[in-house]
Formats: structure tokens, sequence, C-alpha cells
């Protein structure tokens, strides 16, 4: 078929059939991606749901709109014992996914070729879902995040995402001016092609502001997952609110809540605006977020079905008394394992990438090290920690005790070590 006859979900379809996303050789393991893994960890978003530690094995969890598999790879090391369902609109990714996971070793799967908005057609209902950039791709997300809630288990887990408004914009505009000038009616190569001639003969400047950079778009697939995307579209944190409203779905968390504070992006936070912020619901702190800084991609959040989760806040009791884990996403992770006696034994800062962390990047300085060793056996009380603190730190006990506390507290904010309480 000519491509000029195509609409716009078949020209997305035809993308992802001549160019599984994304291109991510069969063999690379997804094991040390661990900002990704986090994101599709069972365990972590039931922490946030109930803030009790639950093992994935034997839950059955779904990767919607799979792409080459890279995405279900990572939900299938993330969350060992799990049941991996797969599916795709287009069979090429489907087949794609089905060799990764099959390379990989793994073999509790099921993979099927499927449209999201048909998903109630497979029978199962699920534990935990990731749908990751597929949302902002269908006419109406609304109506995607409505077919996820019809199989998602009463105490199930939804992880999405949305393209964001502001921070996305260039593209949006670009996508308009290359509509204009007919890059959407011709063939995918062809439009690409176009593209590089296009910004390689705009003025310096002009390229510049429209993001033009001929090395990060040296692959057709990124031209056309970006400036050529059809379907593509952006959104707002009242957006996401009203969408999941319509669809019953209660929000949990962003997956990278830290990262969204709207204290840190100032100096000092005048008195009249911290009044005013702390009036403000969740959903209106992190629009002012957006307002001010519109620096994620991606919103990309955790829902259940609205009104099931209740969390109360932890109090000081339930630290003390309590103990910690690393998240089991580095704690089953060797290289974290190496890297962080390394640090230890050169007695520097651990530096890491870690998901909403300032800027994605996570340093924990060598004293702290020293005390949170004993997580890397596994769990542990909090007041073996303290001990540890005071005899390395030569601190009283009520000193190093503040200090553990605060700083455990802000890991467990990034999810990095997950409280279990005695009771
Ligand atoms: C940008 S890729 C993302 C792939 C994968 N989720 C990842 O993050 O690596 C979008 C994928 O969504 C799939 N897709 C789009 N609309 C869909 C629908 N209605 N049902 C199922 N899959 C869909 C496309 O075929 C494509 O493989």
């Amino acid at each position: 078929m000519p491509s000029s006859t195509l609409s716009a979900s078949e020209r997305a379809f035809s993308l992802y059939e001549a160019l599984p996303y994304p291109n991510v050789p069969l063999s690379q393991t997804a094991r040390n991606a661990l900002p990704e893994m986090f994101k599709m960890s069972y365990t972590t978003a039931q922490y946030v749901r109930t803030h009790a530690v639950i093992e994935p094995e034997g839950k059955v969890l779904l990767n919607a709109g799979c792409g080459s598999g890279w995405e279900t790879l990572m939900m299938a090391e993330a969350n060992p014992g799990a049941k991996i369902v797969a599916f795709d609109l287009s069979p090429a990714s489907v087949k794609l996914t089905e060799e990764r996971l099959r390379y990989h070793g793994f073999t509790n799967t099921e993979f099927y070729v499927l449209n999201l908005l048909e998903l109630d057609r497979l029978g199962i209902q699920f534990d935990f879902m990731s749908l990751n950039d597929v949302l902002y791709l269908l006419e109406d997300p609304t109506e995607g995040l409505r077919a996820m809630k019809r199989v998602l288990k009463p105490e199930g887990i939804i992880r999405a995402n949305l393209h964001h408004r502001y921070q996305r914009q260039v593209f949006f505009r670009m996508q308009a001016a290359f509509q204009k000038i007919g890059q959407f009616d011709v063939a995918p190569a062809t439009g690409a092609k176009h593209v590089r001639e296009f910004m390689g003969s705009l003025q310096e400047e002009v390229a510049k502001a429209v993001l033009w950079d001929p090395l990060t778009y040296k692959e057709d697939a990124a031209i056309l997952n970006n400036y050529l995307l059809s379907n593509d579209k952006g959104f707002t944190i009242p957006d996401l609110f009203r969408m999941l409203q319509e669809a019953g779905l209660g929000f949990l968390s962003l997956v990278d809540m830290p990262d969204w504070s709207v204290e840190s992006l100032f100096r000092e936070v005048p008195e009249f605006v911290r009044r005013k912020l702390e009036a403000m619901s969740p959903m209106e702190r992190l629009h002012l977020y957006e307002l001010l800084r519109p620096a994620h991609r991606l919103i990309d959040f955790w829902v259940d079905h609205a009104g099931s989760s209740l969390v109360f806040p932890w109090s000081d009791e339930d630290w003390l008394e309590g103990s910690v884990q690393f998240n089991p996403i580095l704690l089953d992770n060797s290289r974290f394992h190496q890297e962080y006696n390394q640090a230890l034994k050169d007695n520097r800062p651990y530096e890491m990438q870690w998901t909403g962390a300032t800027h994605g990047r996570l340093s924990i300085p060598p004293d702290k090290l020293k005390w949170l060793a004993p997580l890397l056996q596994g769990q542990t009380p909090v007041k073996v920690l303290i001990q540890a603190a005071t005899e390395m730190g030569s601190l009283d006990e009520e000193k190093a005790t503040d200090e553990v506390l605060t700083y455990l507290s802000a890991l467990e904010d990034f999810l990095f070590v997950l409280l279990q309480p005695s009771f």
C-alpha cells in the first residue's frame, strides 16, 4: 500500500513491524540496567502501595506493547520466579521478544500478537503490568488504561508512562512542521533521509533550537521515533490525574518521585510559597514542578484500583524496632556488590545511576558506606546499623541514631532501601 494512504495508526504499526523497538542485541542482558529494572520490579511497586516487601515468585506479570522484548527481559530479570506474559500489535516484535526470552533461559512465559484494547481476550488477571512508551501512541490513552484495569487483580499495580507536553514540545512542533511538508506521507526511510537533509540545511542556531544533532540521529529509528512519530501526544500532570479518574484508577506515585520536588528548585523557598506548598495536594505540587522545570521526558507512574491502597508513614519507633534491606534489584546484582566493596576498600563515595536521585545520580559517602555494609548480606536490624555507626564514627548513641535514621529514610525515599517493621 502506498504510504500516503496509511492512517496514523497504520503508519505506527508499519514502523514497529519494520523496526522493532528498541534495537538491542539479543544476547545483551538487562541485569545491569538497574534504574530500568527498578521500574519493572513487582516488589518495589508493592512496597510503594502497601509498605510490605512481597516477593515476585508465582506472580503473573504482563508486559504490554513489548516491542523487541528488551523491556520484557528487564521484567523477567527483575522478578525471579514470576510468570511473564508479553504482547504487541506487531508480529515481528512479538517473535523477537519470544526469541530474546528463550535465549536468556526464561520458560515460564506466554507471548501474543494482540491489541491492548482487546486485552481481556487473554482471560488472564495480572498482579503487575508495565506499559512503557506506548500509552501516548493510542488514539485515546484513557481507553488503554481502562483495558488494563479490567484485567488487573484487586491488589495489582500498573506501571505506565506518558510523554510530557512541555518537555517534548520541540518534537511536537517539528512533527507538525514535517507533516506540513508532507513527510508523514512518504515511506519511513525516505522521510528519515529528508529529515536529515532538512536539518542539515538549517542555520546552525535554528538546528540547535530544534535539538538536531546528527550523531544522536544516525539511525533512522531515532528520527522515526521522534521527529516523524505518528500519533505522538504530550500530557501534563493534571491530564494524568483526569485520565486516572476517568479510568477508575488510583495514583500511587511517580516512579521517580524524589526528582519532582518543588523545594529542590529553590535556593531558599520564600515563606509565602512554603505556606502555599503545605496546603497543596500531591497533584498540585507536581503540577507546580512541571510548570517551573519540565525536565522529564516521561510522566512515569504506578497506579492501582482507586481506593485500594493505604500507606501510613513510618514512625521513629517503626525504624528503631525494624529491619532494613537493600532493594532486591540491588541485593541480587553482583556488580552492585563488587562496586560497593571496591568503594569501601578505596575509602571513596559509591556513585551510581538510580531512579529518582538528583539527575539520576546517587552518591553515598564512605562513612555511610561503612555502617550500611551489613545490608550486603541481607536484611539487617536497624539497631545493628546504629551500633556499627556508633563504633565506626566514634559517635555517641544519640548522634549515631539520628544519623542512621535520617540517612536511611532518605535512601528509602529513593526506594533504595526497604523497611520491614517488627510487628
Ligand atoms: C516505542 S515502542 C515501546 C516498546 C517497549 N514497550 C519498550 O519500551 O521497549 C511502542 C510499542 O507499542 C506497540 N503498540 C502500539 N500500539 C499498540 C496497541 N494498541 N496494542 C499493542 N501494542 C501497541 C508498538 O507496536 C511498539 O512495539
